[in-house]
């Protein structure tokens, strides 16, 4: 069977640097603390920019890479939880942007392990025969659902975007061999973030929430090492591929303990991980897409090469992606 491939990726932040330093002048924290915790260095913050113009931007780039136009994008998903609004999508904001009038275009949310949700929903659409070029997307402001207070979760989370074009590899040398993703809804409750309080004339009672990220952040420690040592293991299983045959694992950047936790834990060299997370922070959905972009960039992606993809995070959710790349 044809698989399905990769085509293209790329990425954009934007240009406002926040050092650990900076946030020291906001909440009561330092920059030791931030990089012991977490391995995080600094993070970008929007300007003003919202998600679709990171999207798109992103985007760009990945279609460049690619040589695609927007009207041969039949496919557009947006992983986020952070769109511009609850309507239109990023995705259908994203469709008029690069002009993909021949795309059916939605917003997928699985939070931090979107990308890898969103990927395994266009490989199975791809595979239908119905849609040839699929535009797949993470893209966040997260900084529009801190709580810039909150020195627990503030130092953690950063905005940017990462995209990739995907399309059946006609010479079926290389592409997605298989997916794993699995969600914990029970334990939902661990990381929340943006919500609108239940309020109109005819209520009952008024439900106020909070718009804001919180975080048990023990908790999801706990669930983030677990969910990444499982979800590598599992995405191999059946696949006549072992730990060893890995060349890259491409994890969600969300801190640098867990990554290190579940290497060791899977007895995988630290070299294999590929981590940026000290530039950039938790970017949520954008996270592995973004991480991909910087390794093309830096020409660590190379044809043949074994890569696994791997999130974790609201939902809770987790999930991994094994590349023939
Ligand atoms: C958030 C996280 C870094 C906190 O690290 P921790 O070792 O669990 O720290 P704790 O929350 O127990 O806090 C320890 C102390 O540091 C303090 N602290 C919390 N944030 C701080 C900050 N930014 N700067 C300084 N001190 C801070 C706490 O108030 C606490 O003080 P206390 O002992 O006086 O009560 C860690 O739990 C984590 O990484 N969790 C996973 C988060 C994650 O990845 N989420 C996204 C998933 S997609």
């Amino acid at each position: 069977m044809k698989e399905v491939k990769i085509k293209g990726v790329g990425s954009y932040v934007p240009s406002q640097v926040i050092t650990n330093d900076d946030l020291s002048k906001i909440v009561d924290t330092n920059h030791q603390w931030i990089l012991e915790r977490t391995g995080i260095c600094e993070r970008r913050i929007s300007e003003g920019e919202d998600t679709s113009s990171i999207a798109y931007k992103a985007a760009k780039v990945a279609m460049d890479k690619a040589s695609i136009k927007g009207e041969e994008i039949d496919l557009i998903i947006v992983a986020t939880i952070t769109p511009d609004s609850f309507t239109p999508s990023v995705a259908c904001i994203l469709q008029k942007m690069i002009g993909a009038k021949n795309a059916t275009a939605f917003d997928l949310n699985a939070a931090c392990t979107g990308f890898i949700y969103s990927l395994e929903v266009a490989e199975s659409l791809l595979k239908t025969g119905r849609y040839k070029n699929a535009l797949v997307v993470g893209a966040e402001t997260l900084s529009k659902i801190i709580d810039w207070k909150d020195r627990s979760t503030c130092v953690l989370f950063g905005d940017g975007g990462g995209a990739a074009v995907i399309g059946i590899d006609e010479e079926e040398k290389s592409g997605i061999i298989n997916t794993y993703s699995i969600s914990e809804g029970e334990k939902g409750d661990a990381l929340t973030a943006g919500a609108n309080d239940v309020i109109n004339p005819f209520a009952k009672e008024e439900v106020i929430k909070s718009k804001y990220v919180q975080m048990n952040g023990r908790e999801v420690f706990r669930f983030a090492t677990g969910a990444m040592v499982d979800s590598i293991k599992k995405v191999l299983e059946g696949t006549g591929y072992n730990l060893e045959d890995i060349d890259y694992v491409v994890p969600h950047q969300a801190n640098l303990r867990i990554i290190d936790y579940a290497a060791k834990k899977l007895g995988l060299s630290k070299e294999k991980f590929y981590v940026n997370l000290e530039r950039v922070g938790n970017t949520s959905s954008a996270s592995v897409p973004m991480a991909l972009a910087d390794m093309d960039n830096e020409g660590k992606l190379k044809d043949g090469d074994l890569i696994v993809l791997v999130g974790f995070g609201g939902g809770l959710t987790c999930g991994a992606t094994l590349i023939k790349w």
